[in-house]
C-alpha cells in the first residue's frame, strides 16, 4: 500500500493510520487541508476489500471536504476517517472506544462526525472519549436532516438553472437510496408538491414512501434510468460512471452521495448529454454546515466564527446558481469549476 503514489493523494498535509491491537482496530485519518482551519471530517465504517481501497476512499473523501467547507465558507479544513470493518459485525463500544482515544490524539488538528455505517448513537459512543467530535444528539442534532434542507435549497437552483422554474412543483424526482438523507429529501420534496420515483435495497422505506407519497418505485439498479426530471443519487458514491451515465434520462442529477462521479469522464459526458450536474461537495454542505457550533465548542477552537445555521443553509441555492452561471460562461464542467473555486480558497 502506498499513500505518496495513490492517484488520490493531492499533497495531503497528513496520513494517519491507527492499530489497536487488543480490540482488532484499523483505520486510516487523512487530512488533505487545514489551510482554513482544523480539519472536520464524518468516520465511515466499511468493509474495504483491502488497504490500498480503504487508503484511496479516505483521500477522496478527504479532499471532497477541504472542497466543501471552503465553498460554504466555513473557517474549517477537510478531512476524514475510515474505520476498515463490517460494521454489522466489527462494531462494539470498544473498538469505537479505541477509534475515540485515536481521534483525541490528533483533536488540535481533527474532528469527527458521522458517515456512512455509523450512527448517532455510535458516533455519541466515541464522543465518551474525546471531545473532538460533532453530530451528536447535542447542538444541532442529526446532521442528515440538515442535509436534507440544505439538498432542497440546492434542487431549487437545479431547477431554476435547468428548468427556469422557482418551484419544484410537478417536477419528478428519482431519488435512489431512501436512508436518513434519502428520505428527509423525499419527504420534503413531496411537502413542496415534486413527485417522486424512490428505490432502495431496503424494502420498508420504498413501501413508506409509496403509502405516504404516492411514490412510483424502481429497482436499485435501475432507477438511474428513471423517466424524471432530475435523478437524486442519495446511497453510496461512485454510482456515475461510463456506463450508467448513457443511461440516464433525466435532465439533472443532483444527490448527497458523496463522490457521485466515478471519475472525471463521467462528468464530461454528462455535460456532453447536456445533463445538468450539481456538484455533490456543495449541494450536500448542510451536514458539515450544521456542525460548526459543536465546532466551537471544542478545544483550541473557541474563536472560531461562522454564520447562522439559516443562512449557510440557505446561501447553498445562490452558491450552485454561481457555479453553473460560471460553468456555462467558461465551458467547463459545473464540477471542475467548483473544483477551481475551492482549490483557490485553500490555495493549492
Ligand atoms: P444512510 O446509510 O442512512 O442511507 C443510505 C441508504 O441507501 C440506505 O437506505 C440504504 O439501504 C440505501 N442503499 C444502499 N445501497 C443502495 C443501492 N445500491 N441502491 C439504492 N439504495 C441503496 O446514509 P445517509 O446518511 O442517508 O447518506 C447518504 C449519502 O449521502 C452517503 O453517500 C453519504 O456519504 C452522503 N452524505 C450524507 C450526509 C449526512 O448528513 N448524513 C452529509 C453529506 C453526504
Amino acid at each position: 500500500m502506498s499513500v505518496w503514489a495513490s492517484a488520490e493523494f493531492d499533497d495531503h498535509e497528513q496520513v494517519c493510520f491507527f492499530t489497536d491491537r487488543a480490540t482488532g482496530l484499523r483505520c486510516i485519518v487523512a487530512i488533505h487541508s487545514t489551510a482554513l482551519g482544523p480539519a472536520v471530517g464524518g468516520t465511515r465504517f466499511k468493509a474495504y476489500p483491502d488497504g490500498q481501497g480503504a487508503l484511496d476512499d479516505a483521500l477522496r473523501l478527504s479532499r471532497a471536504m477541504s472542497y466543501k467547507t471552503a465553498l460554504a465558507g466555513l473557517p474549517v479544513g477537510g478531512g476524514k476517517a475510515v474505520i476498515i470493518a463490517d460494521p454489522a459485525q466489527g462494531k462494539s463500544r470498544e473498538v469505537l472506544h479505541a477509534y475515540g482515544r485515536f481521534v483525541d490524539r490528533i483533536g488540535q488538528t481533527f474532528a469527527t462526525g458521522e458517515d456512512v455505517g455509523m450512527s448517532v448513537a455510535d458516533i455519541e459512543t466515541v464522543a465518551e472519549v474525546t471531545p473532538f467530535v460533532g453530530g451528536t444528539s447535542e447542538g444541532a442534532g442529526d446532521p442528515s436532516v440538515h442535509t436534507a434542507v440544505g439538498m432542497l435549497h440546492g434542487l431549487h437552483a437545479v431547477a431554476e438553472a435547468r428548468f427556469g422554474r422557482a418551484d419544484l412543483a410537478g417536477l419528478r424526482v428519482a431519488i435512489q437510496g431512501l436512508g436518513a438523507v434519502g428520505w428527509g429529501v423525499a419527504k420534503r420534496l413531496h411537502a413542496a408538491g415534486a413527485l417522486l420515483t424512490v428505490a432502495d435495497i431496503r424494502p420498508e422505506p420504498v413501501e413508506r414512501a409509496v403509502a405516504l407519497f404516492g411514490a412510483e418505485v424502481m429497482a436499485p439498479e435501475e432507477v438511474h434510468k428513471a423517466r424524471a426530471d432530475i435523478f437524486a443519487p442519495c446511497a453510496l458514491g461512485g454510482g456515475l460512471n461510463g456506463r450508467t451515465v448513457g443511461e440516464i434520462r433525466a435532465a439533472a442529477v443532483a444527490g448527497a452521495a458523496n463522490n457521485q462521479l466515478a471519475d472525471p469522464s463521467a462528468g464530461l459526458e454528462l455535460a456532453g448529454r447536456g445533463i445538468l450536474f450539481a456538484p455533490d461537495y456543495v449541494i450536500n454542505a448542510g451536514g458539515v454546515i450544521s456542525g460548526m457550533e459543536a465546532t466551537t465548542r471544542m478545544p483550541h477552537r473557541a474563536h472560531i466564527e461562522f454564520p447562522p445555521l439559516e443562512d449557510s443553509l440557505t446561501a447553498i441555492r445562490g452558491r450552485l446558481l454561481s457555479i453553473f452561471e460560471r460553468a456555462a460562461r467558461e465551458g467547463r464542467t459545473p464540477e471542475a469549476t467548483a473544483e477551481k473555486m475551492a482549490r483557490a480558497i485553500i490555495g493549492r
